[in-house]
């Protein structure tokens, strides 16, 4: 195992490489990785880095929008079939009769999408800012795409709003269900719920905290409890037991699991710097279109 480490280590060198990492890939992906974080802390950093080479361990919207935001570095995906369903569920269709029916949409894109998808955006979003984003905006009418449960948690935080749901989901989220966290809860009285808002509302009903995975590492982290239930895809608990080695974390039944998050592995990400296999390209006019709105949520949200 050490040696692959130390394989990539050089590659990295000699590759003038830096690997991001979502917390959602494997344990051991994340221990190779220079930066590791939620969507909106990576899509942020890309922007801020020297090395001429991004590798992105995670999923292909992630990698699209790191080539999006920069379009000058090479970026590379350990395995370019990883990708997120939920970016593809909102139709170019329904998005033009909106525009048509209220004069002043805002079309709001979760991070979560593809860069075609991305191009109907007025500005884009992730967990960890879109209720301050959808506030900030001057617009009342707001197209909220793809992900109806985010959406209508932000719909929730900004009554003052018409948040217009569309009907996309994480299938990941969208598996956990009410009966199984009270059952988790009776096993574990007055243990604190944590939660993402891409889990459905009468989930998030339940939930003591409700945030992005940084917000949940967070939360976990500086709270003086002990013990916690995690109401979000597994590859978090890396992170939550590297910087809480103390607290215990319970998942619910089935432990949550996204395929395309695990199918990044070191071996994969080494070839990807080795052959310069898997690089991301996005068609310039597409890139210049995405670009806007993912650059008016890097303005728009601390
Ligand atoms: P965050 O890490 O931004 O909370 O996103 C969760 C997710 O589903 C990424 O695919
Ligand atoms: Fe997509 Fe859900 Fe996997 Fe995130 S956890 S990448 S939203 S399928």
């Amino acid at each position: 195992m050490d040696s692959i480490y130390r394989e990539i280590e050089e590659l990295k060198k000699e590759k003038d490489a830096v690997i991001l990492a979502h917390y959602y890939v494997p344990g051991e992906v994340q221990a190779c990785a220079d930066y590791i974080g939620d969507s909106f802390y990576l899509s942020k950093i890309a922007t801020k880095l020297e090395a001429s080479t991004l590798v992105f361990a995670g999923v292909t919207f992630m990698g699209e929008s790191a080539k999006i935001l920069n379009p000058e570095k090479t970026v590379l995906m350990p395995d370019t079939t990883a990708d997120c369903p939920m970016a593809h569920m909102a139709a170019a269709g329904k998005i033009e009769k909106m525009r048509e029916e209220y004069e002043d949409l805002a079309v709001v894109c979760y991070i979560n999408s593809s860069a075609a998808l991305k191009t109907y955006a007025d500005v884009c979003v992730t967990s960890s800012n879109a209720v301050e984003i959808v506030r900030k905006l001057p617009n009342k009418n707001i197209f909220f795409i793809p992900d109806e449960n985010l959406g209508s948690y932000v719909a929730k935080q900004v009554p003052e709003k018409n948040v217009i749901l569309n009907d996309g989901y994480c299938y990941v989220h969208k598996e956990v269900n009410k009966e199984q966290v009270e059952e988790i809860k009776r096993c574990h009285p007055g243990v604190e719920f944590l939660v993402h808002p891409e889990c459905t509302k009468e989930v998030l009903e339940l939930a003591d905290y409700v945030g992005s995975t940084s917000g949940i590492i967070d939360h976990a982290t500086k709270s003086d409890k002990k013990e916690f239930i995690i109401g979000t895809e597994n590859g978090v608990l890396y992170e939550l037991q590297q910087k809480n080695p103390d607290k215990k974390f319970y998942t619910l039944p089935g432990g949550q699991t996204c395929t395309s998050m695990k199918k990044i592995t070191l071996e994969k990400v080494r070839d990807c710097l080795k052959y310069n296999k898997g690089e991301v390209s996005v068609d310039d006019s597409l890139r210049r279109k995405a670009n806007v709105p993912l650059n008016r949520m890097l303005e728009t949200a601390k």
